[in-house]
């Protein structure tokens, strides 16, 4: 089976009515990055941060994955699929997809603030200041935060290169090293962009298919069965 490698952001989960970070209307509109987002920011004012993923939590509880999740769960039965995700959401799992990477964290994880390999699953939406890891310190968002390193970067650079087709669905390709990503494909490897915007980021040789997730999907598929 060939190999098809998706690299995904928040416009993929859009249509399932989570926030994008960068749109109108974007997160990053109503909140300032540097409050919420960075580790100094958790040891400046833990409660802020520590609102903004329980909010974010609490509003996946009633999304759903929408057409364009299920349709790449679906291309698992002809292609060797592999979802590397900027997204912390669980969308991409929930529509059926197995092999999926988060690069940025998961929102339905916590972890020790002093031992990032003690990682749990939190039951509900609510992280309470005053939880603690079995090391006695503070359970913190399993998220990877500005200036922090991204510890799946690796693994995903090496499937990107091994990749017989490579998917860009949903980002704006302005946070690195993730945005990097299209710069490992092989040379023969063709290159989709599904989003409604043409992103700045001037790869060659791509085919950009200039739709939401959903549609854009639909589109892809027909331009698979063409390969
Ligand atoms: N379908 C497909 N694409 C969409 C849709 C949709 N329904 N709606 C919006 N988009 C596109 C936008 O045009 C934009 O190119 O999704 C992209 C969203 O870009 P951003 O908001 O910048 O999100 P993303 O690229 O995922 O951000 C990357 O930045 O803040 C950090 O860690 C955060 O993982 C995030 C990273």
């Amino acid at each position: 089976m060939k190999k098809l490698v998706v690299l995904s952001g928040a416009g993929m989960s859009q249509e399932s009515g989570l926030r994008t970070f960068r749109d109108m209307g974007g997160l990053w509109e109503e909140y300032d990055v540097m409050d919420v987002a960075t580790p100094e920011a958790w040891q400046r004012n833990p409660e802020l941060v520590n609102r903004f993923y329980n909010d974010r939590r609490k509003q996946l509880l009633d999304c759903e994955p929408n057409l364009g999740h299920q349709l790449l769960a679906g291309l698992q039965e002809d292609f060797d699929v592999q979802i590397i995700t900027q997204n912390v959401d669980d969308l991409h799992e929930r529509a059926g997809s197995r092999k999926v990477i988060h690069l940025h964290g998961e929102l339905k994880k916590v972890r020790s603030s002093i031992d990032p390999e003690l990682i749990f699953d939190l039951d509900g939406w609510e992280l309470k200041l005053g939880a603690k890891c079995p090391k006695g310190s503070q359970l913190r968002p399993h998220i990877v935060w500005f200036g922090e390193a991204v510890p799946a970067m690796d693994e995903a650079v090496e499937i990107t290169s091994q990749a017989d087709i490579f998917v860009v669905i949903g980002t704006s390709l302005n946070v690195y090293p993730a945005a990097g990503l299209v710069h490992y494909t092989p040379s023969n490897c063709p290159v989709f962009i599904i989003d409604p915007e043409r992103p700045a980021l001037k790869v060659k040789g791509v085919t950009f298919i200039e739709e939401k997730a959903g549609a854009g999907m639909q589109k892809l598929i027909d331009l698979l069965a063409n390969l």
